[in-house]
């Protein structure tokens, strides 16, 4: 028997029922739909719908239901169309007919929201947690290597020296943002659609606010229409992931040209890296690679998961019932991706002696340019001078670092003493904070160690 079978008069065709069940994607839903009616007999039981004896006997079968759920010994079925359809047959067979008094003042509509919104919640915490997993495993690394020394490069051309701690702490702050973005996001989704009825709310007495702190929502949604067709908190969820892919997409391609043979600034752990069945030498990044590749898929989601909504007329339509598939996609997709990033990257070995060696000279060019602004030389007349030598160097073959002092003297008069021309100097000459001078790093490092310890007991706690 369908939930609505007295309107509809013929059973239904066996391809019409497996082209509209959600059961597939509505599993993961199930525990979540437990959560949303155990709150919801109670709140039927405050509004005087059904006794309270009733009600603790619906809930003591709802729980049976969620243990049977989580062993896996539910059976599910077709022909039961979708998460809550299934829940409600299980304690139709736990309570007879009792059953059968649950479902007033509530539709399936408000029960997919809540159930989406609890999903989502959940799936938001472990991102939240996987993201400061991944940032633990960058801080580890920066802290190790902060005294070393590699070149930085702006257009894919080498710019001036860094300390490896930089880029690296660069990877951790964009993390932040993720969590940041995660944290927002989970705001919004924790409110409660429960108490909105099809579309237009109830009409029995159902205490919202209590249905909301039984599932742990944040207090109730303004409209009930609202409650029902916004998906809003999905479609962030789904780009807040695509952006945190993005961000870890970006760190891949940074371990791939590191892990280059050409460039050798890093050596991929072995136990993270494959090789050619065919070329005996080659150790391939394959980590780093699928996660570019699988950001792109991510990036799908959010298309899929607005284009999904922006046609929608006002109220729940079923389109909605596609709302799963980039969810979970996202979600599948991106906590994996920071899991295995925070164990390979305690892995990774940066060779120190090859990373400074491939600072060119011509990386302390601005440092040149600004030894000559210290002596009163304007920037833009420095920075000529500087860009005539490394003309003339080029052209003759010559490092940046090889001139002598007369050599600079002829192209200024304000070479009077000569700065010392070597990457970890130029590093010590920088003075802004969150640059890549060692006080910077030291305090950045100071700096992002306590966030991530403070966020780390606030999700404990
Ligand atoms: N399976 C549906 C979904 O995922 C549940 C809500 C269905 N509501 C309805 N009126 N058919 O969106």
């Amino acid at each position: 028997m369908k939930t609505w079978q007295g309107r509809i008069e013929t059973a239904a065709d066996r391809r019409f029922e497996r082209f509209t069940s959600s059961i597939e994607q509505d599993r993961r839903l199930a525990p979540y739909d437990v959560i949303a009616s155990r709150a919801h007999a109670k709140a039927l039981a405050g509004a005087g719908v059904i006794s309270t004896a009733d009600a603790e006997r619906l809930d003591l079968a709802l729980q049976q239901v969620g243990v049977e759920i989580a062993s896996g010994h539910l059976v599910w079925r077709d022909e039961l169309e979708d998460v809550h359809t299934h829940v409600e047959s299980r304690l139709r067979e736990l309570t007879g007919e009792l059953a059968d008094s649950l479902h007033a003042g509530r539709s399936r509509n408000d029960q997919v929201a809540a159930d989406l919104r609890l999903y989502t919640r959940d799936r938001i915490d472990e991102a939240m947690a996987s993201i400061l997993s991944l940032q633990s495993s960058l801080l580890d690394l920066a802290r190790r290597y902060r005294n070393d020394i590699m070149p930085g490069y702006t257009h894919l051309q080498q710019a001036q020296p860094l300390s490896i701690a930089q880029p690296l702490l660069a990877h951790v702050s964009m993390l932040g943002r993720d969590w940041e973005r995660f944290e927002e996001a989970r705001t919004r989704a924790n409110r409660s659609p429960l108490g909105s009825g099809a579309l237009a709310g109830a009409a029995f007495p159902l205490n919202r606010d209590l249905l909301a702190s039984s599932c742990g929502f944040s207090g109730p949604i303004a409209n009930s229409l609202d409650a029902v067709s916004d998906r809003d908190f999905l479609v962030e969820f789904v780009f807040a992931a695509a952006l945190c892919m993005t961000h870890l997409s970006r760190l891949a391609e940074d371990l791939i040209l590191w892990s280059s043979t050409e460039l050798g600034f890093v050596r991929l752990p072995d136990a993270f890296a494959s090789g050619s069945s065919m070329m005996p030498q080659k150790k391939n990044p394959d980590v780093a690679e699928l996660i570019r590749g699988k950001a792109a898929l991510v990036l799908g989601d959010v298309t899929a998961a607005l284009a999904l909504v922006k046609g929608i007329p006002m109220g729940y339509n079923r389109d909605l019932q596609e709302d799963k598939t980039p969810l979970y996609h996202a979600a599948d997709t991106l906590i994996p991706s920071l899991e295995i990033l925070a164990a390979m990257l305690p892995e990774i070995e940066f060779d120190t002696e090859r990373t400074e060696r491939a600072v060119s000279s011509f990386a302390l060019a601005t440092d040149l340019a600004d030894h000559l602004v210290r002596n009163g030389v304007p920037f833009r007349d420095a920075h000529a001078v500087v860009g005539g030598l490394v003309s003339d160097c080029l052209a003759r073959g010559k490092d940046l670092t090889g001139l002598t002092p007369e050599e600079l003297r002829a192209a200024s008069r304000h070479f009077a003493e000569i700065p010392e021309m070597t990457p970890r100097a130029s590093i010590r000459r920088k003075q802004t904070s969150g640059s890549t001078s060692p006080e910077s790093i030291e305090q950045q490092l100071k700096e992002m160690d306590s966030m991530v310890e403070e966020r780390r007991k606030e999700s404990r706690s």
